[in-house]
C-alpha cells in the first residue's frame, strides 16, 4: 500500500511539465512547437532564453530529487526507489499532456543523485565532458545512461544497479528520434536551432 502511495505521489511530482509552464509564463510559446518539440531544458535553450532553460533544468532536476528524498525518508529506500521512477515515468508519459512527455534526462539525473548522490554525480561529469566535447545534449544524456548502471555496479549494489538500469533505458529509448538524427548527422548543437 505504502510503495503504491510512494509510486502516486512520485508521478504526479514528475508529471508537472515545466518546461512547457514556464515558456508559456515567459511568452516564449508552446515549446512543443519549438526545435525538437521537446519539454525538456535543451529544447527551451533554443528559445533563446538562458534563464527559462536553466530554470526548467532545476525544476525537472527536483521534481525527481523530492520524491526520493522525503518518501524514501518517510518510508525506506524501496519507496524513495519505486517513488523516483514512478516521477521519471511521470515526466516520459504525463496524464496532463496525453502521456506526451518529455525525454527525462533531467528527472532521472535528480532521482539518481537522490538514490546514491557518488553514481549521479559521476553521470553528471560524463555529460558535461561529452557536452563540452560533442556540443550535442542528446549524445551526451546517452552516454552519461550507458554509464550508469555500471557505475551503480562498482558498489556492488545490485538493487541500486538494477534501478540505474531500468531508468538509463527508459530515457534511451525516449531519445529514439534524437538517435535517428545522431546517426545522420543532423542532431543540432546545444544552443542551435536547427542543422
Ligand atoms: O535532455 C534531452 C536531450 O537529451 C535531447 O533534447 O530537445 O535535443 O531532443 P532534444
Amino acid at each position: 500500500m505504502m510503495l503504491l502511495l510512494a509510486a502516486l505521489l512520485g508521478y504526479l511530482s514528475g508529471s508537472v511539465p515545466y518546461g512547457l509552464l514556464l515558456t508559456r509564463a515567459a511568452g516564449l510559446g508552446d515549446i512543443r512547437q519549438i526545435g525538437s518539440g521537446n519539454i525538456g531544458a535543451t529544447n527551451v535553450l533554443r528559445t533563446g532564453n538562458k534563464k527559462v532553460a536553466a530554470a526548467t533544468l532545476l525544476l525537472d532536476a527536483l521534481k525527481g530529487v523530492v520524491p526520493v528524498l522525503l518518501l524514501g525518508a518517510l518510508w525506506g529506500r524501496e519507496a524513495g526507489l519505486v517513488a523516483g521512477l514512478a516521477a521519471l515515468v511521470g515526466h516520459l508519459f504525463p496524464v496532463w499532456l496525453g502521456f506526451k512527455g518529455g525525454k527525462g534526462v533531467a528527472t532521472g539525473a535528480g532521482v539518481l543523485l537522490a538514490a546514491a548522490w557518488w553514481v549521479g554525480l559521476v553521470c553528471a561529469v560524463i555529460w558535461l565532458v561529452m557536452a563540452k566535447v560533442t556540443r550535442i545534449s542528446s549524445a551526451s544524456a546517452l552516454t552519461a545512461c550507458a554509464a550508469a548502471p555500471v557505475v551503480a555496479l562498482l558498489s556492488g549494489d545490485f538493487l541500486l544497479a538494477g534501478f540505474a538500469l531500468v531508468l538509463a533505458l527508459l530515457i534511451i529509448a525516449r531519445h529514439h528520434e534524437n538517435i535517428r538524427r545522431l546517426m545522420a548527422g543532423t542532431e543540432p548543437r546545444i544552443g542551435e536551432k536547427t542543422r
